[in-house]
């Protein structure tokens, strides 16, 4: 058998051999405490979890949806930006569902881009924006995002002979996996760059519900001029803890959505109504849920980051997203400290470059357990580094 070409362009993917190694762990009876993935613990709230059960049992939702999505589905995506973010999106022409935000950052480089165009792509970053554009023929120009620059794009650093072949600037702020909020300013910069160079922005909103301290994050579409050079991609994911029932929307520029939806119709045939009618419930009557995840993930945030500095890996805690970016010890790389705590801890952490090569020097730590379980981690980490030390 033969396969695509396409397949082997794709970066090795690093957690597979952790992967393995967890595996090994459980089978020798190790508990292993997951601080790996972000896939929320707690249950979806309960109004969504009913819609879906009253949608289902109609026979109305059983046959093929559009792919354009039902309007109530987008009014309900619009009253919430312009309840939440002060802004008017069209739910004509200016929304269209996705099966997650996964799903339409890979799809959304489909649309985009041809063989020897380039994506523009924070990184360290979430690897659709690597790997949808190399699927999609594309290169990829990385944009480091570190301590020194807030994690923050230098979009003027960008080499000139990447920028003439971009097509698409992807965003993601909250960020995953340093946890940062956008800088004042920056998507107004965002936005003028992309006029100045002619590319596409699509800004990976799927953590603006999760956030700290009073902190609001912005929608793109809120920035004065967006609509003109991009599209927004939201999530139920994280929120509403509904990774599992992958739905979510790409929101903004008409003719992004239209190219979006045009690709699609030849690709699947949407979202099951009853899942999108569940996505209006979520929207309605469960639309202050988030709040209550955000402070259940404030309090593990605290935890965490204080059982960090008393052993030794003092952490900055975001302002956002379920996530904590943690600069290894001395001596150690990524790899050999995930490697340290799952084989003497059996806790499992993102190594940063699974992210990005900037991503070397940190782990990504996520909050998605119980308090417990995060509390018995930490005490494991620390007992593990003092074995370490030989103390
Ligand atoms: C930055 C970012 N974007 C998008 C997603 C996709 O989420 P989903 O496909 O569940 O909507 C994730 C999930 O981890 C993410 O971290």
């Amino acid at each position: 058998m033969r396969f695509a070409e396409r397949l082997g362009v794709v970066p090795p993917y690093l957690f597979a051999e952790l992967e393995r190694k967890i595996e090994e762990r459980r089978r020798a009876g190790v508990d292993v405490i997951s601080l790996g993935i972000g896939d929320p613990d707690l249950p979806t709230p309960e109004p969504v979890v009913r819609a879906l059960e009253e949608a289902a049992s109609d026979p109305a939702t059983h046959q093929y949806p559009t792919n354009r999505g039902l309007q109530r589905f987008r009014d309900a995506v619009a009253s919430l930006y312009e309840e939440r973010f002060a802004t008017q999106v069209d739910p004509a022409s200016e929304i269209v569902p996705v099966l997650g935000g996964k799903e339409g950052v890979a799809h959304i480089a489909f649309a985009c881009l041809d063989p020897g165009d380039v994506a523009l792509a924070p990184e360290p970053g979430y690897p659709p924006y690597t790997s949808g554009p190399l699927f999609a023929g594309a290169e990829v120009c990385y944009l480091p995002l570190t301590e020194e620059n807030g994690f923050m794009p230098d979009l003027d650093g960008i080499p000139a002979g990447m920028l003439a072949r971009a097509n698409l600037l992807f965003l993601n702020y909250p960020n995953n996996p340093t946890g940062a909020g956008v800088q004042p300013g920056f998507f107004e910069r965002a936005v003028a760059f992309a006029r100045e160079h002619d590319l596409v922005v699509v800004h990976d909103n799927a953590y603006s519900e999760i956030a700290f301290d009073g902190y609001r994050p912005p929608s793109f579409l809120e920035t004065e001029g967006a609509k003109d050079v991009g599209v927004e991609i939201f999530s139920l994911s994280k929120g509403w803890n509904m990774t599992g029932w992958r739905v979510g929307w790409i929101a903004g520029n008409a003719e992004v959505v239209e190219a979006y939806r045009q690709l699609k119709t030849n690709l699947d045939s949407g979202m099951f109504d009853a899942l999108q009618l569940a996505g209006v419930a979520a929207l309605t009557e469960a639309r202050d849920f988030p709040a209550e995840m955000s402070a259940i993930y404030k309090r593990r945030q605290e935890l965490m980051v204080d059982a960090l500095a008393r052993i030794g890996l003092p952490a900055e805690p975001p302002q956002a997203t379920p996530y904590i970016w943690v600069r290894v010890p001395e001596g150690h790389s990524s790899e050999s400290f995930t490697e340290l705590v799952l084989t003497e801890a059996g806790v499992v952490v993102s190594p940063g470059p699974s992210f990005g090569p900037s991503g070397e020097g940190f782990v990504r730590i996520s909050l998605t357990v119980a308090d417990e379980r995060l509390e018995e981690a930490a005490s494991r980490i620390a007992t593990s580094l003092r074995v370490e030390a030989g103390a």
